[in-house]
């Protein structure tokens, strides 16, 4: 897949933010705080998929203390099902591979089918059900992948 990918910039973040709030419900999607937060207060690792200059997807991971966080994967909805989350994946995990070692969590929400057959390709595995995980009260599951 021919594609143009950089880390976030400051300047990415609105359309970021937009992108999530087409993706997830209220309750779900970040605020910008937490873009600010995840991106430049975290140690981060993020991907910004770019076709000519428009962003159609991202994906962030943050390390905490001897583990990865995957914090968000987002694919522009017009955009999905051509094969760009399994890019920014597997990208991702390139790079978090080149600076450290160590697992990697996610939480997903429970009947997030597309993204959970995904994430069970690439080797995760559920470790357990976190009741009322999101703001809107929804349950997620806790993924692991060593
Ligand atoms: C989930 C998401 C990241 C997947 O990215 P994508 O670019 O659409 O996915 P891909 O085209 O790379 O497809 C990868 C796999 O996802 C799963 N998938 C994709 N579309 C699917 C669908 N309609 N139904 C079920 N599984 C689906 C399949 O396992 C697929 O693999 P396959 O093509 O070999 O069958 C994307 O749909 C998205 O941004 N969704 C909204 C945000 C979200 O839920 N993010 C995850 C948060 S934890």
């Amino acid at each position: 897949m021919k594609a143009n990918l950089q880390p976030a910039s400051i300047e990415d973040i609105l359309v970021m933010m937009t992108i999530d709030r087409q993706c997830f419900p209220a309750g779900e999607a970040f605020s910008l705080e937490e873009f600010y937060f995840y991106l430049y207060y975290l140690d981060s690792i993020s991907l910004i998929y770019r076709d000519k200059s428009k962003i159609l997807g991202f994906i962030i991971f943050s390390k905490l203390d001897e583990y990865w966080e995957l914090v968000t994967l987002d694919i522009k909805p017009e955009e999905q099902g051509k094969g760009i989350g399994t890019y920014l994946l597997k990208e991702g995990f390139e790079k978090v591979k080149e600076r450290s070692s160590g697992p990697v969590y996610l939480h997903v929400r429970v009947d997030n089918e597309k993204a959970i057959n995904l994430y069970r390709k690439f080797g995760f595995n559920v470790v357990k059900t976190v009741k009322n995980y999101y703001n809107n009260r929804q349950d997620a599951y806790l993924m692991h992948k060593e």
